[in-house]
């Protein structure tokens, strides 16, 4: 999948600029900061909808005409946003069918954002238009680097439950199945005589028809899987419609929106050949989410085959949305705006340059506050943290990861398993990828995060937590990476449903049963907090004998019937104490070592998981040097200019650690040699050019 990214001679820093908030005096003193500060590169124009169009056959655009005229006078690139995020009031109240009808079926009024119905032919026409009208005047503009289509869609409820977007699944309904015939068995529709006989009779799933308590409960899955997916589709509809006018007027400058990393509504795997580059917007919901955000930025890299992604928004010091919003501590803006380079980053950008004057963003932070003062501790950290992107320079843009581990990471598998009754509704899909990502990344392996249609062939390890829906031929692809020496690990709840959310007709996993060695007789589930000890051991470690641990584990129990699988961890506890817990299957590898299958059937703790990963990695020679050192992250980038490690030290005490390998840090200049020790202040952030092997 190839990517189209803005060209630029360094990892562009700036951000979200609404000057049309304040007198032009205040533009001024903007620009000077900017200068401090090394801005290089602003987004204007996110929400302006209502000024650039006041009335349905009137455009002005005088306003933004100045803005943009600053911008480029003051030497800065732009990001020129289509401003469709926002609806303008006149558009509501003159075409109420713009509003969204949400879950519980109410038809809205005007207010908010983030909340057109995707499927209003007025609101496609006229957000179409207006991306045709902004192309059409700025294309060709010097320093426009990138446009920016709508703002971070999915919006209230994540989605529109109107009738004229109940007319749009029908229609997507028909493309897909054809018949209603097939739509039915899809859906499994003799239960609960739900068989369809006119397209008429589907209506969208919500609280009016057949959800109960909320979105993760429906009676059929197969109807709210299809609407998360036509709704996925209708927003990205959306995407298209203004990305093709913009392209009648600029045949060349990349397109993106900015995406929020693991957000459930859509399906970034469905939008990623449409934008020319991945960006996102990085607003971790805690203060100690580095694996979380190395996760998040990694599914973005993973969007458009490891080409770099941008961070379209972080806050300098602290979010407005949340009930308690503390401020990043000194130095964490840096650490976590290098992490972000470090995973694949050639932009890191800020919402917002200064901060809004009133609305409910007012005191969210940004580069300049209110005062617009350059003598705070933000913009002294930001204005810091911009003279060492200069410093650095072009080298990294454009750098890959080297992974050898893929992790699967999949929208169908995150819905499903999370709108079905049966189980542990405390078992959560990011969070059980996220316990298998973080031992990883503590283990300082390199991963890709791709879908699961992706090709597995170039990896060592393949980890697919919790893939309960598989598509396609994903089966057959995961047995080849075992048939060629490679290793594969699931866990529970993998292999259960097809990609209708309809169960196997087979023991579990499913498909995946023969490569795991192994089917699943029961699935047992506990409150959270109830844990069930798991004796890990593997029977052929190095003293021929148990050389593991013993891992609390909670949620989700299967019982597990191994089928030619060896047993690596056994339940302590309950009627299935001593059956397995934990297994592995080993199986081709031609004429070297046969491949292995790991199945983790319960929800391991982070000691247990940490082990389970950990053998599988070791295996392939992938645990990284700073493996046993907590909270100090390993991020690898290549390209022409050389081999990039990013040590990024997310713990709180300073550390000690030995060198991995010999070269200069590219931020304090600083030679480091392989072997020898390497201090680490909380915080610290070393970007080791490594010197090539002679
Ligand atoms: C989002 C939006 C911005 C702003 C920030 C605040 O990312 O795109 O417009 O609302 O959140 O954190
Ligand atoms: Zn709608």
């Amino acid at each position: 999948m190839s990517a189209l990214l803005p060209a630029g001679p360094k990892v562009r820093y700036g951000g979200d600029y609404n000057p049309e908030q304040w007198p032009r005096e205040v533009w001024e003193a903007d620009y000077a900061a900017f200068d401090l500060a090394s801005i290089d590169t602003v987004t204007l124009n996110v929400f302006s909808w209502a000024t650039l169009q006041p009335a349905e056959d009137t455009y002005d655009f005088a306003l933004l005409d100045a803005v943009v005229e600053r911008a480029v006078a003051g030497g800065r690139d732009v990001v020129l946003a289509t401003s469709t995020g926002a609806l303008p009031p006149w558009l509501a109240h003159r075409h109420p069918e713009v509003e969204r009808t949400d879950f519980s079926g109410r038809r809205h009024v005007y207010g908010q954002r983030h909340n057109a119905c995707p499927s209003s032919p007025v609101y496609r026409r006229l957000s179409a238009e207006l991306a045709g009208r902004l192309a059409g005047r700025y294309a060709g503009t010097p320093g426009l680097v990138a446009w920016h289509v709508g703002n971070e869609y999915g919006g209230f409820d994540g989605g529109c439950w109107c009738d004229l977007c109940a007319a749009g699944f029908r229609d997507w309904l028909r493309e897909r199945y054809g018949t209603l015939e097939r739509l039915n068995d899809a859906w499994n529709a003799t239960f609960w005589s739900h068989t369809f006989s006119d397209w008429e009779q589907v209506v969208p799933p919500n609280l009016l028809s057949e959800h109960w308590r909320g979105p993760d409960h429906t009676a059929f899955q197969g109807i709210t899987l299809d609407y998360r997916r036509f709704m996925s589709d209708a927003m990205l509809a959306n995407f298209r419609d203004e990305k093709e006018r913009i392209r009648e007027h600029d045949a060349t400058t990349p397109v993106t929106t900015n995406f929020m990393g693991m957000f459930r509504p859509i399906d970034y795997h469905r939008w990623a050949d449409d934008l020319d580059f991945a960006s996102w917007d990085n607003y971790p919901p805690g203060q100690r989410e580095h694996a979380r955000m190395a996760l998040a930025h990694d599914v973005m890299r993973g969007l458009k085959g490891g080409a770099p992604f941008w961070v379209m928004e972080q806050t300098p010091t602290i979010t407005a949305s949340r009930d308690v919003n503390p401020v990043k501590r000194p130095g964490v803006l840096r650490l976590w705006s290098w992490q972000a380079v470090a995973h694949g980053a050639d932009a890191v950008l800020y919402f917002q340059m200064r901060q809004s004057k009133g609305a409910c963003e007012k005191y969210h932070g940004a580069v300049l506050d209110h005062a617009g003062r350059t003598d705070t501790r933000a913009f002294r950290e930001v204005a810091a943290l911009g003279a060492e992107l200069d410093a650095l320079g072009d080298a990294v843009l454009g750098a890959r990861t080297p992974a050898r581990v893929a992790l699967l990471f999949d929208w169908d598998s995150w819905w499903a398993a999370e709108m079905t009754d049966g189980f542990n509704r405390h078992a959560r899909y990011v969070d059980t990828v996220l316990a298998y990502y973080r031992a990883t990344w503590q283990a300082g392996a390199q991963v890709d995060v791709v879908p699961q249609t992706a090709d597995l062939a170039g990896y060592d390890v393949v980890l697919a937590p919790m893939l309960h829906v598989l598509r396609g031929d994903v089966a057959a692809r995961l047995e080849g990476v075992v048939a060629r020496g490679a290793s594969v690990l699931a866990s529970f709840w993998s292999g259960r449903a097809d990609e209708d959310a309809n169960a196997f007709l087979m023991d579990a996993p499913g498909p995946l049963g023969p490569l795991f060695g192994i089917r699943v007789e029961e699935t047992d589930s506990a409150e959270p907090g109830v844990t069930n000890p798991v004796t890990l051991g593997d029977p052929l470690g190095p003293a021929g004998g148990p050389d593991g641990v013993v891992s609390q584990a909670g949620l989700v129990f299967e019982v597990v019937v191994p089928q030619g699988a060896d047993v690596v961890g056994t339940y302590g506890a309950e009627f299935y104490a001593g059956t397995p817990a934990v297994t592995r299957h080993r199986a081709g590898g031609g004429e070297g070592d046969p491949g292995e299958a790991w199945y983790v059937a319960t929800g391991l703790d982070d000691a247990g998981t940490a082990w389970v990963v950990g053998r599988v990695l070791e295996r392939h020679g992938l645990v990284g040097p700073y493996a046993d050192v907590p909270d100090v992250e390993l991020a690898v980038r290549e390209n022409a200019n050389g081999r990039f490690a990013f040590v990024l030290h997310h713990g709180t005490e300073p550390v000690d650690v030995v060198a991995h390998a010999s070269g200069t840090d590219l931020l304090t200049g600083r030679a480091v040699t392989a072997g020898e020790p390497l201090h680490l202040e909380p915080a610290d952030v070393v970007v080791l050019r490594e010197h090539r092997a002679l």
